[in-house]
């Protein structure tokens, strides 16, 4: 690796597979490191290229090598603010987003409790407005710092501009226009507690809890998580690959009409959030295995790496699915991750 300036480095034909959580073995045209937040602009200047933005890469598959630049952020710092009702909390894009979640925790602070464990930096976590257990990370953001690469400035959005939705927000909408520096949250120490989520107060109640505190409920999560999601420590995979559909509320109907026990969520008045994992699961595919490539026999969501899968390989797993779901359902799943 070529020391280019302090702040930052930049690796050619580098190897991905150790930054991107399904384990996929691509290369990159170029690999650069960021370190300080600052240098960023001079290391764009170097590169030339608007390069692909990567965290833990807990949020992508390569279905082969990438003829791109790859920006990996390894940046990190975390500022407090505290006024009297709300602590303002600035962290940097390359912090990991568990150590902020259980950090802010320690701290006192309610509100990530739900959100433990979900891999990935601090600065991925807008992107996707990441979410569990009925939490979403929306609610705490006041506002993102950015680098626009299209006006080659710093960004300031706040909440309202970064135009969140069910794992949606601005920078998927415009694909690779900011680049995100750091996230400032906005945290109480008090809220109330989001229990209703399928499984989450009967969890709490199983260990014992019966005045449970948000530091209680993240044990919750975190038994509830370890039990059903694979380890992207352990074994390869990026979560969820597939998101659950929304539908028109006539549609969804006529589906739960012949599968009753099918689990949903309304969304607004007229819409329904149908289990993606369950349409699945009903279509055969939990546990399937195509070489190293399968679904994982733990939660049907879940794609994973066996050992040497090729993003290729996984990639045409993954259409199977969709395509199995489509013609049985004649619903269309959209994979989660970012497909490259
Ligand atoms: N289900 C099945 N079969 C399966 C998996 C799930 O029938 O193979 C059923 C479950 O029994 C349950 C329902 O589907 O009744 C929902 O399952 P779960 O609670 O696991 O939630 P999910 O909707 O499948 C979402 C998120 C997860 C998040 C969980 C918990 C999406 C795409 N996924 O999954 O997020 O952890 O809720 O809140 O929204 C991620 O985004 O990477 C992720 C893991």
């Amino acid at each position: 690796m070529n020391a280019v300036s302090a702040g930052y480095t930049i690796e050619e034909n580098a190897s991905l597979a150790t930054h991107n959580t399904l384990r996929v073995a691509a290369r990159a045209r170029r690999l650069a490191t960021l370190r300080d937040a600052s240098r960023l602009p001079q290391l764009l200047d170097e590169l030339g290229t608007t390069p692909l933005v990567l965290g833990q890469g807990s949020n992508v598959l390569f279905t082969g090598d990438y003829a791109g630049d790859v920006l990996l952020m390894d940046t990190h710092g975390v500022e407090v603010d505290e006024a009297e009702d709300v602590t303002r909390i600035a962290v940097a894009a390359g912090e990991i987003w568990d150590d902020f979640a259980r950090w802010s925790l320690s701290q006192g602070f309610a509100g990530l409790e739900n959100l433990i464990l979900i891999p990935g930096n601090v600065g991925a976590a807008p992107i996707q407005n990441i979410g569990a257990y009925g939490v979403e990370v929306a609610e705490f953001i006041e506002s993102i710092e950015a680098w626009d690469t299209q006006t080659g400035s710093v960004a300031m959005l706040d909440n309202a501009a970064c135009a969140f939705g069910y794992r949606d927000s601005i920078f998927k909408r415009e694909r690779d226009r900011y680049i995100v520096t750091a996230v400032r949250f906005a945290l109480r120490h008090s809220r109330p507690l989001s229990l209703d989520y399928a499984g989450l107060r009967q969890e709490i109640a199983r260990m014992g809890y019966t005045n449970p505190t948000p530091y209680l409920v993240a044990e919750a999560v975190r038994v509830l998580r370890t039990r059903k999601l694979p380890d992207p420590a352990v074994i390869g995979n990026a979560g969820s690959f597939f998101k659950n559909p929304v539908l028109p509320k006539v549609q969804a109907e006529a589906v739960l009409a012949s599968h009753p026990d099918m689990p949903s969520w309304p969304v607004g008045d007229d819409h329904v959030k149908l289990s993606a994992g369950r349409l699945i699961e009903t279509c055969g595919f939990k546990g399937v295995r195509e070489g190293d490539a399968g679904i994982s026999p733990r939660h049907a969501l879940i794609l994973i790496n066996h050992g040497q899968a090729s993003g290729e390989q996984l990639w045409a797993l993954a259409q199977r699915v969709i395509d199995g779901v489509e013609q049985r359902f004649g619903i269309h799943l959209d994979p989660e991750p970012r497909i490259l």
